[in-house]
Order: structure tokens, then sequence, then C-alpha cells
């Protein structure tokens, strides 16, 4: 994934946690690199491998820390750094949500090897709509919570988020509702 995932995931521990608990985390993963490049890509297997010490050195289970991750990932990342691609997702949640299919494809004029996950949305009501993401990366269902959760935090909207359709049937792919 581009660096600026590992970057991501370096400030919110930083911020949360210190400097210090960063470098153990670092030391636990092996991970020996000091600056994240936000345009560079690196293996996955380093962001696995990060997530995986931060929940050993914080202890933390993996679903709680990747929920986090997910809002922060909207809530500071993208509205800072990506403020007007975030705008431009639409000005509430209805809205963002029927974009989120195209939204990486706009984020793939920065960084071009984006390989991100696609997302459709279907069953359309008022107040909740069903999220189908796919993915062919593993385990990253609670950090898609997390997400759903910042976009309700960024439109003032208390969500909630049910998973009603696990990878058994397709290995790829999930199910959410997500109310508000
Ligand atoms: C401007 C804001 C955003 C930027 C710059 C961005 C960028 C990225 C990048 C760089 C990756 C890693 C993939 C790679 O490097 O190949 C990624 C992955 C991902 N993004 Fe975004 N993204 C943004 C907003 C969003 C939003 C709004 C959502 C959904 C609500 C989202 C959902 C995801 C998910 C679930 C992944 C994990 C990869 C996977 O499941 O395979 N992103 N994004």
């Amino acid at each position: 994934m581009y660096g600026l995932v590992n970057k991501a995931i370096e400030g919110l521990v930083v911020e949360n946690y210190g400097e210090e608990a960063w470098e153990r985390i670092k030391k636990e993963a092996e991970v020996d690199v000091d600056l994240f490049v936000s345009n560079e890509s690196y293996d996955d297997s380093l962001t696995y491998n990060l997530v995986g010490a931060a929940c050993k050195i914080l202890d933390a289970p993996a679903e709680t820390v990747l929920e986090s991750f997910g809002k922060y990932w909207i809530t500071r990342v993208a509205t800072e750094s990506y403020g007007h691609m975030m705008d431009a997702g639409g000005s509430n949640l209805t809205e963002f949500m029927q974009n989120l299919p195209n939204f990486h494809t706009r984020v793939s004029m920065i960084f071009p090897n984006l390989r991100p996950p696609r997302f459709e949305v279907t069953d359309i009501e008022q107040k909740s709509i069903h999220l189908h993401y796919h993915s062919h990366r593993p385990g990253l269902q609670s950090f898609v919570v997390g997400l759903m959760k910042g976009l309700g935090e960024r439109f003032g909207d208390d969500v909630t988020v049910s998973l009603i359709e696990t990878r058994s049937s397709d290995p790829i792919h999930e199910i959410f509702k997500v109310s508000w």
C-alpha cells in the first residue's frame, strides 16, 4: 500500500500513545523505516505487521485498532490532507455513500498504482444503505466499520454498522448494513 497509509498509522499511534510507543511498535514489527514516503508503494505485509505489532504493544484487539484507524483516516487524514476530494464526495451521508463506488477513481489520479477496494451500494433507503465491500485483502472489515463511523462524525450522524454477509459464500465480498 502507499506510504500514506503507514504514515497515518504512525500519526494515530504518536498522537494517542506517544513517540516511544511508535518506536516499540516498529521494532516489534521489524520495520526499519525512519520516514514513510506518501507516494511510494510498500508491501502490504509491512502494514499488516504494523497493525499486528500495535495490537500487541497497546494490548488491544485488532478490531479496536482497525476501527480507530478507520475513524482517524476520515476525520483527520482525509479531511486535513485531501479535503477537496472529501468535499467533492458529497455534502451529506446519503450522497457520500452513493458516490463511494467512484471515490477511489479520483484518488487514482494522484496515486496511479493504487489497488483500492471496490464498493457497491444497494437497498438505498432514506437513512440506511447496503454497502458491498470487495477486496482481495483479508481482515479489514473493522477498518471499514471505522471508516463508516468516521463519515458519520463528519456529517454529524450517529452511524451503526452491521455485517450482514461475510466472505463465506464469496471470498472477497462482504455486505454491511449502514444505518443512521
Ligand atoms: C481522499 C481520501 C482517500 C484517499 C487519499 C484514499 C487512499 C487510499 C489508499 C492509498 C489506500 C491503500 C491502497 C493502495 O495503496 O493500493 C486505500 C485503501 C482503502 N480505502 Fe481509501 N482513500 C480515501 C478515502 C476513502 C474512503 C472515503 C473510504 C471508504 C469510506 C476508503 C476506503 C478504503 C479501504 C476499505 C481501503 C483498504 C484497502 C482494501 O480494502 O483493499 N477510502 N485508500
